[in-house]
């Protein structure tokens, strides 16, 4: 809609306070206009899709169905691989048919994509109205503002402090729902962008987590997850304790909900951590441990500081105290160096702890990380070749594990009807494998939201399938 060249870029000053005022009695203007947000990357972005779409229904903003419905039309965009940023430039081109149709549309780009390309994205397409980053939401509705009336917008400063604790997120689907407790990473893994885009690690309080937990449930929600890039070090800003007293806090609040969490780091995950999971039955047995690689040499690279043999160590404890826990991971294939040994010992890691499930990635060099200036030196050819050994592994161990299922009977925790066959539902157990199970019409004696017991007949490397069972 407009041309960077003749227009103001609007920058607006550092906010290192959460803005006064936001916070009290929400100034409604009714708007009547429609929001559509598209949502990429990891939970966290899912959930920052939830807070802003809270942020826009405070200024009067409806939540519009489709593009075609929309007056603002949002992308929350990931910046974790090039490919993930590839999809946000494909996507852009394609807004363009929107834009001919509709020119007094506002398009915005948000999230991490926004904070790493900052300026240049106004440029692109000649479509971009507004780049706002993670930590400057609250602006939104005035940047959006300023769209309509043909200024273009930017606000990609981070914070120190904001955590939008008081800010209700729009939740728009299903019982289960993401409860964001901190923002940002210090970690700084070579390979990592998330430090550049999200900023500082900052808590937010742990009663005011308590309390929205307690919401949800009275909402109907049925099971929270609290979500961080690195939970383990999470901190209680008053004091009152680390994740593992949060954790606990939370699983006494809901006694019948189940919690969950995502990510912990390895380097963190405390024996206190682990033992609290034990004791209390609504948290659930599944733990997501990213180990990115199997050879220390790589690890040293990578900045994880710890060993494989230290991260055994967890696993062994994990094992002991919470035998039914499942185990996910991220691996990463070809980061600068990785030779053929170093990647066998990924193999070898893999068949020693068999994980239920596992992400995996080739690398891709992001601009400032360290590890850009190490280079990447590994052939492209090489890293799809060894990521798809350990995709075959993986699905292998997943599949043996899931055999191992069938005859048992699990709790399962109604989700719907499933995306492949309606006829079909599907609901997840306390491990987090996703469920299938034959849908008896009205004649079903469950809802959505309901635990129910499935007894598991069959099973493939990536689903359990079943039968309800009294
Ligand atoms: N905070 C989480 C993960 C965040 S990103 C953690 O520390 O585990 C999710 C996953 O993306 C990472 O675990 C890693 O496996 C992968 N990833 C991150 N940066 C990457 C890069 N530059 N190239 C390939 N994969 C990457
Ligand atoms: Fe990235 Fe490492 Fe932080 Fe995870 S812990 S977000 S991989 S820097
Ligand atoms: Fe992507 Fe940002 Fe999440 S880079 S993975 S959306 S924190």
């Amino acid at each position: 809609m407009l041309d960077t060249n003749a227009t103001a870029i609007i920058e607006l000053p550092v906010v290192e306070q959460p803005v006064e005022g936001v916070t009290a009695e929400p100034v409604r203007r009714t708007t009547g206009r429609a929001l559509y947000v598209e949502t990429y990357g990891c939970q966290m972005n899912l959930n920052d899709t939830e807070i802003v779409q809270g942020i826009m229904a405070r200024q009067g903003y409806r939540l519009a169905d489709s593009i075609e419905d929309a007056d603002v039309v949002l992308l929350n965009t990931c910046a974790i691989r090039e490919n993930a940023e590839r999809k946000i430039h494909e996507r852009l081109k394609h807004l363009r048919y929107w834009r001919k149709r509709k020119p007094d549309m506002v398009v915005g780009v948000l999230g991490c994509m926004a904070e790493r390309l900052r300026k240049s994205l106004l440029g692109e397409q000649g479509l971009v109205d507004i780049v706002v980053g993670p930590d400057e939401y609250r602006r939104l509705p005035e940047l959006v503002e300023r769209a309509f009336v043909g200024e273009q917008g930017i606000a990609v400063k981070l914070s120190r402090v904001e955590t939008y604790d008081d800010i209700t997120p729009v939740r728009t689907r299903g019982i289960s729902a993401w409860i964001s407790i901190m923002r940002g990473c210090d970690k700084f893994c070579t390979f990592c962008v998330v430090p550049f885009t999200r900023g500082r690690e900052r808590s937010r309080p742990l009663d005011s987590i308590v309390r929205e937990a307690e919401q949800l449930w009275e909402q109907g929600f049925r099971e929270a997850t609290l979500l961080g890039q690195n939970v383990n070090s999470y901190r209680d800003p008053n004091g009152r304790g680390d994740f593992a007293d949060l954790l606990a806090a939370v699983a006494r609040a809901v006694p019948q909900m189940r919690i969950r969490y995502t990510t912990s780091h390895p380097y963190d995950m405390s024996d206190k951590l682990i033992e609290t999971m034990a004791e209390y039955p609504n948290i659930c047995p599944y733990i997501h441990l990213p180990v990115q690689s199997g050879s220390d040499r790589i690890l040293q690279l990578m900045n994880r500081h710890y060993t494989v043999a230290q991260y055994l160590d967890r696993i062994a404890k994990i094992r002991a105290t919470i035998p039914r826990c499942a185990l996910s991971t991220d691996i990463i294939v070809g980061f600068c160096t990785e030779t053929e040994d170093d990647h066998r010992q990924t193999l070898e890691l893999m068949h020693t702890v068999r994980y239920d499930g596992a992400y995996m990635f080739k690398y891709s060099p992001r601009e400032n990380t360290k590890a850009w200036k190490m280079g990447d030196d590994v052939p492209d050819e090489v890293k799809s070749r060894r990521l798809e050994e350990i995709i075959a592994l993986q699905n292998r161990i997943s599949w043996e594990i899931n055999q191992t299922e069938i005859g048992k009977t699990f709790e399962v925790l109604v989700e719907g009807p499933s995306k492949r066959d309606p006829s079909q539902w599907q609901g997840r157990t306390d491990t987090n494998k996703v469920v299938i199970f034959p849908h008896i019409g009205t004649e079903a004696s469950y809802v959505v939201g309901d635990t129910i017991r499935v007894r598991i007949e069959s099973a493939t490397s990536a689903t359990l399938h079943g039968s309800v069972v009294a």
